[in-house]
């Protein structure tokens, strides 16, 4: 049953998307659900290398397990990979084809019938064709909850699983040959439950133990499936794969999926207004703990996700809690019932306030007028007249900035600064002037960013170089 049929070519030639890659990402979105990968990547391959047999669709999946394990997902997944969004999915909830008379919906009333031409059926060719993409031409169809179908509709299935066809109500038919059908179930999920038995704990339990279960829980979807559904339905059926509990581990990593996620959706909606979320491990750790359920799966754990997390957070958002920039602390409240959520204001960088500088010029005069009117700014000076005074003071100080001349008795000011940057790589370097520096000096110059002022300048110049660079270094936030 779960080997992929071998026929001639049908599919459009398509570029390969290498199936590592294929199987790599799946995996890495899909948590903790080898077997789902394994079995239907190599379907895509298949359709891909144009080798897909004719006259059915190009894979038929069942997807079996406990709520909240990845069975939908897997479809979402597929869709984001294969078109570039989890929505390219045709998507059909059995749920509201219960009753005989519903089917309509889905195949459109036949002619005849009062009203047929406004009755739009679910499934058309238009709409298979609807979710696929420049990207890729395979449909992805999912019957979600295949169990709640009515027999009408399980039959009609049937021929589209066998045939790749479905005749509609005005007797036209689709073609299934470019899709992937999923039908998703919940059959047996009680009974894999009471199987798993939370009291033991399945997080807990050995590697033996739990490949031991994960063969339990198949075999109680296979006779729940059996006992449901005809042999003939059965049989049609490419992969029966049935999704395993998550392990505490794969609840991890779906968390920190999750963390990523919100902090991308930050992001994006917010644009300019938007803040960096800080997560400790132990707030991660409460979430884990908070969110872990043998009954619901992840489901439980975004839930929890949503109310201690994401809910409090927008509420801070809305009353205008949090500012651009900001970095929002998680932590473990105290006592632990919950999280504090605080939003730490963006640094104010003192440096771009009151800058401590280094004037550096043999020309006495120069230097003296630079101190007094830096001073007046309430800015802290150094000044030396030589490279080697400077030297000790840039060490000494550590300075934000450095104002250096280039023609200095025992050495030149370029040179200097490149320098002192290997000591103190924020130091932002200005370079002053008299005459044109040489090449390889223009190059050093140019190489670390240093601005150079040619003399004569203007006293308001200097002071403007200095403020704006440092406060552009502090990310505009002096
Ligand atoms: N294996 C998984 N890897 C990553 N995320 C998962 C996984 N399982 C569940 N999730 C998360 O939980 C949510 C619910 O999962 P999903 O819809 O796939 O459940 P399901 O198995 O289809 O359950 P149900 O039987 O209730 O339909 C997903 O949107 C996803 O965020
Ligand atoms: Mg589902």
């Amino acid at each position: 049953m779960e080997k992929p049929k071998n026929s001639p070519s049908r599919a459009k030639k398509q570029a390969p998307e290498s199936t590592e890659d294929l199987a790599t990402v799946l995996s890495r979105t899909v948590v903790g659900q080898p077997a789902a990968t394994r079995l239907i990547v190599p379907y895509i391959q298949m359709f891909q290398a144009g080798l897909a047999p004719e006259g059915r669709p190009v894979g038929v999946f069942l997807l079996l397990g406990p709520t909240g394990t990845g069975k939908t997902k897997t479809v979402e997944a597929l869709a984001e990979i294969l078109h570039g969004s989890e929505k390219n999915v045709l998507k059909v909830d059995c749920g509201e084809f219960q009753m005989e008379h519903e089917v309509a919906k889905l195949i459109g009333a036949p002619p005849g019938y009062l009203g047929h031409r406004e009755t739009q059926p679910m499934l058309t060719q238009q709409k298979l064709t609807a979710v696929t993409s420049d990207k890729c031409n395979l449909s992805l169809v999912l019957f979600d909850e295949i169990e709640k179908a009515a027999p009408s509709m399980t039959r009609l299935l049937l021929g589209v699983l066998d045939k790749a066809q479905l005749r509609l109500g005005d007797n036209t038919t689709v073609n299934f040959e470019k899709s992937m059908v999923f039908l998703t179930s919940n059959l047996g999920s009680r009974e894999m439950l009471r199987e798993m038995n939370p009291e033991f704990g399945f997080q807990s339990a050995q590697h033996s133990e739990r490949a031991d279960l994960i063969g339990k829980l198949q075999s109680i979807g296979l006779v729940a499936v059996r006992k449901r559904f005809s042999p003939e339905f059965v049989n049609r059926i490419d992969c029966i794969i049935t999704y395993q509990p998550l392990s505490q581990e794969a609840l991890a990593a779906i968390l920190e999926h999750q963390i990523a996620d919100l902090q991308s959706h930050v992001n994006t909606r917010l644009g300019d207004r938007s803040f960096t979320l800080e997560i400790p491990p132990e707030a991660r750790q409460f979430l884990l703990e908070k969110g872990t359920s043998a009954e619901y799966g992840a489901r439980e754990l975004n839930r929890t996700i949503h109310r201690f997390l994401t809910q409090p957070l927008a509420t801070m958002v809305a009353t205008n809690q949090v500012s651009a920039g900001a970095k929002v602390r998680v932590d473990v409240a105290d006592p632990p019932e919950k999280l504090s959520i605080r939003a730490l204001e963006p640094e104010v960088v003192p440096a771009a306030a009151h800058p401590t500088v280094l004037l550096v010029d043999d020309n006495r005069d120069l230097l003296h007028f630079l101190e007094r009117l830096m001073g007046d700014a309430g800015w802290t000076l150094f000044t030396a007249e030589s490279a080697t005074e400077a030297r000790r003071l840039a060490l000494l100080h550590k300075p934000n900035a450095a104002l250096l001349d280039y023609m200095l008795p025992d050495g030149n000011g370029v040179e200097l600064g490149v320098e002192f940057l290997q000591a103190v790589p924020q130091m932002l370097v200005i370079v002053m002037t008299g005459t044109i520096l040489p090449p390889e000096e223009e190059a050093l110059c140019e190489e670390h960013n240093f601005p150079v002022l040619r003399k004569p300048f203007l006293a308001s110049d200097v002071v403007n170089q200095i403020r704006g660079r440092l406060a552009a270094a502090g990310g505009g936030r002096g």
